[in-house]
């Protein structure tokens, strides 16, 4: 563990699959900072449409959500036997359920809409008010926390983070190709970089990662030398 009374916050943004929560749970956990993954919201958001019916054909019934996003309430608490932040909506543990293809093919049509990202934004930044955090997302050094002291973007090749993904959902059981996956990244990064409202781009203070050909040590290392450069 790294000690300092200098608490901060780390921003990683970057492409999905990118390798970002796995990092920012290392180092949290190094650092003893609290972990959110923003995309969890996002995620949580999406199921609820999805149960809602609000989701047709990739087609989002806006007018309805936007009666319905103050019903909507997310939070994450610790599981104390595998020491997991998980995601809670409505009080449910939904943790497993977002992690689903149907939410992941359809998360991108709910986190571009303006009124559902100025709901998540305004709760990150409430989270990250006493510091001490570290948050991954696409826009969290751009637009969550412009005033973050360490902001990364992370990059890696769409086969390569295809294929992270791929044993990932495997290793969990679930049925998919490498080809699905692979589409699935693709679309999600198109839709990512092009959205209007808070699109992926890299903050201008932010330092670049790529970790094609990185393992989780070296990146590890990596970041640990960036944090002690800020807190000391
Ligand atoms: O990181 P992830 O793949 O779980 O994110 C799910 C989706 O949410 C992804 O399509 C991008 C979106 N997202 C976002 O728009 N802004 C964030 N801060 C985090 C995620």
């Amino acid at each position: 563990m790294i000690k300092s009374d200098k608490k901060i916050i780390i921003a990683i943004d970057g492409y999905s699959s990118s390798g970002k929560s796995t990092l920012a749970k290392e180092i949290a956990k190094i650092l003893n900072y609290k972990y959110i993954d923003s995309g969890a919201m996002y995620r949580a958001v999406t199921l609820f449409a999805l149960r809602n019916n609000l989701i047709q054909n990739h087609e989002v019934n806006e007018k309805k959500l936007h009666e319905l996003i103050d019903k909507i309430h997310i939070n994450f608490k610790l599981n104390p036997e595998n020491k997991r932040q998980e995601t809670y909506l409505n009080n449910e543990n939904v943790e497993e359920e977002i992690r689903k293809m149907e939410v992941s093919n359809n998360v991108s049509f709910i986190s571009k809409i303006g009124f559902v990202r100025k709901k998540m934004v305004r709760f990150q930044q409430e989270m990250g008010s006493e510091k001490g955090i570290v948050m991954d997302g696409r826009d969290i050094g751009t637009v969550v926390f412009p005033n973050a002291e360490l902001k990364i973007f992370m990059n890696a090749k769409a086969e390569v983070r295809a294929e992270r993904r791929y044993l990932e959902l495997k290793e969990n059981n679930v049925e998919v190709s490498f080809e699905e996956i692979l589409e699935n990244v693709k679309k999600r990064d198109h839709i990512d970089e092009t959205r209007d409202e808070s699109p992926l781009k890299r903050a201008h203070d932010s330092v670049e990662l790529d970790n094609s050909n990185l393992n989780r040590q070296e990146q590890l290392d990596w970041i640990i030398g960036l944090v002690k450069e800020r807190i000391n």
